[in-house]
């Protein structure tokens, strides 16, 4: 199914779930505004009263609503208040951002492919935690982060886009991670521009792109010299 504008002003409606810092959710509200695009942030939802990333919606004049998960008897009825809030709010795409809660099979069932994600290696390489100390690690030319549609399985899913990160000799987790969320700033905006343009649609486990895209170049780390 591909997912098109729809409804005034003809921008695609925004869900943000986030938990915390909302860097994610930072460059998602700085790309919306330009004009030509295609989508707005309709609703912020954190399971954490005391995100910052509510602040950044609220500077934004984005509405932002906290539903602390401690609120609820259970996953269910937690996931079923985010869900009419979602509703009520006309959103047409969820967009995980740094939600550090487990979704249910129900909810992914729910938002199927109207639900993606960031996640800060080139899956399905390193799923999980930890991601950048593990690319380390395994001794990595090229980590980065990806987009992709959520399916129940943790980080797993049609993959919309990814941005990759040369390793550097010298890089710690904490010098790796900066250069990934610089990355991660660029391509979450760049993914949902492509599903609000209505470019992109899934197919079985493959996300497929709609109309010739420009190509990065191919690169080698290290580069021959
Ligand atoms: C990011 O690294 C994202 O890839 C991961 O959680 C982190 C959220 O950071 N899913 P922020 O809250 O967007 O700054």
């Amino acid at each position: 199914m591909a997912l098109v504008n729809s409804g005034t002003p003809g921008k695609l409606k925004l869900g943000v779930l986030i938990s915390g810092r909302g860097s994610n959710l930072q460059a998602l509200l700085n790309a919306t505004t330009a004009p030509d695009f295609p989508a707005e942030v309709a609703l912020v939802l954190s399971n954490k009263a005391d995100a910052a990333g509510l602040e950044r919606a609220r500077g934004a004049g984005v509405p932002a609503l906290a539903l602390p998960h401690k609120n609820y008897a259970d996953k269910p009825a937690f996931e079923q208040a985010m869900t009419r809030a979602l509703e009520d709010a006309g959103v047409q795409l969820v967009c995980l951002a740094g939600f550090m809660r487990l979704l249910s099979p129900w909810f992914v069932d729910h938002w199927r492919d109207r639900l993606i994600n960031i996640h800060p290696s080139l899956l399905p390489a390193f799923p999980g935690i930890d991601t950048h100390q593990r690319a380390l690690d395994a001794g990595v030319r090229f980590h980065g982060c990806t987009v992709h549609y959520v399916r129940s399985e943790v980080d797993s899913g049609p993959i919309v886009a990814q941005a990759a990160v040369p390793v550097q000799a010298e890089d710690t987790a904490d010098t790796l991670s900066a250069r990934v969320l610089e990355a991660e700033h660029q391509l979450y905006p760049h993914a949902v521009r492509l599903i609000a343009e209505g470019r992109v649609t899934v197919e079985g486990n493959r996300a497929v792109l709609a109309g010739p895209l420009p190509l990065p170049a191919t690169a080698l780390n290290p580069t021959p010299a």
